[in-house]
């Protein structure tokens, strides 16, 4: 048995508008959960209290749901609350994995499951966006993008390349002919530079300060932005980086801004890079953490800041499991 919860709202409070909504929303609950009428053991409407016209039962009993057991209560009315506006909560004798469906007006109440959603994450290396950005695109079902690995795919090009990475014209030369996808297997981001499979290579420590300094450039940030733009307008996502919040989507649904000591921060990616096998001195990591941070918040052109509507989360003291509980929280109560 499954719990499928829905709602939508009507523009003025008469018979006809609920038939239309009820008949509309139970239809979208049908058609994207791919269940039948017989399915559907029960269902319990609830409308606001401003509702005095239709029962939605009737309406749903109307639309077809007959064999369904049908109730419908009335809300208490809450100040700030949403206006006519009708829920419902379907019971459902089938091993589904539930789609609720909001609609109308109702859609501000669950944009993580009815409207594009865009979180933006940024923060230093090591403050764990990119853990807490793949678990928050899990959890909500939309795409992740990690934009540090197309910083890093660059910086791989241009040190394969044995390009001066203090020479801005070399740098833009290069970026020329480069051809960068982002693709998807399996829910795992992979990062395609000139038609081969990167996603490894570009997590190499070499690459981390190579990446800072490449991004510092103006034609470098430009190209990058445009095609994290593209991804973000056409799909709900997480994007996490330095800039996002600020630069790359100045509007985004939902900011954070997350940051930890540098020592915590050293020690998660010594932790990180000793298991996948690299040796590494825990002090020139240290330094070369500082290092970039420096790099990345001083640059002229879209530098690591916390935009002024992000949420900061300092994540030094906190499990990876706190911090996710917090940054889903403060989505809710956005939302
Ligand atoms: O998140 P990361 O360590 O993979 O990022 C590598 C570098 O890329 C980082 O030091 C600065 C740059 N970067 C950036 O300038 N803007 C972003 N949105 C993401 C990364």
């Amino acid at each position: 048995m499954v719990v499928i919860r829905g709602a939508t709202t009507i523009a003025e409070d008469n018979a006809e508008e609920i038939r239309k909504a009820v008949k509309e929303l139970l239809l979208q609950i049908e058609s994207r959960n791919g269940i039948s009428r017989d399915e559907v053991v029960s269902m319990v409407f609830s409308s606001t209290s401003d509702i005095h016209s239709f029962y939605p039962a009737k309406a749903a009993r109307e639309a077809g749901f007959e064999s369904s057991a049908l109730f419908s209560a009335q809300e208490p009315e809450i100040d700030g609350g949403l206006k006519l506006c009708i829920r419902v909560m379907l019971f459902v004798e089938k091993n589904i994995t539930p789609r609720h469906v909001y609609l109308g007006g109702a859609k501000v109440l669950r944009k993580d499951l009815s409207g594009k959603m865009n979180i933006a994450i940024d923060g230093p290396a090591g403050s764990g966006k990119s853990t807490v950005a793949k678990a928050l695109a899990k959890e909500y079902s939309i795409l992740y993008l990690d934009t540090g690995a197309m910083y890093r795919a660059c910086a791989l090009k241009a040190l394969d390349k044995g390009t001066n990475l203090d020479s801005e014209e070399e740098i833009c030369e290069l970026m020329r002919d480069l051809r960068l996808t982002v693709e998807y297997e399996n829910g795992m981001q992979k990062t395609v530079l000139d038609g081969k499979d990167v996603s490894e290579e570009i997590r190499q420590p070499r690459v981390s300060m190579a990446a800072s300094t490449v991004s510092k450039y103006l034609s470098v940030r430009l190209r990058m932005a445009e095609k994290q733009r593209e991804v973000a307008s056409n799909m709900s996502c997480v994007l996490d980086g330095r800039d996002i919040g600020t630069f790359v989507l100045p509007d985004a649904d939902f900011k954070f801004f997350l940051t930890a000591s540098p020592q915590v921060r050293a020690n998660r990616r010594f932790d990180e890079l000793t298991a996948k096998g690299y040796t590494v001195n825990y002090e020139e990591l240290k330094d070369e953490i500082i290092r970039r941070d420096e790099q990345d918040s001083t640059r002229e052109i879209a530098p690591l800041k916390q935009a002024e509507d992000a949420v900061r989360i300092d994540t030094s003291e906190m499990t990876i499991a706190q911090v996710i509980a917090e940054m889903k929280r403060r989505i809710q109560e956005k939302i």
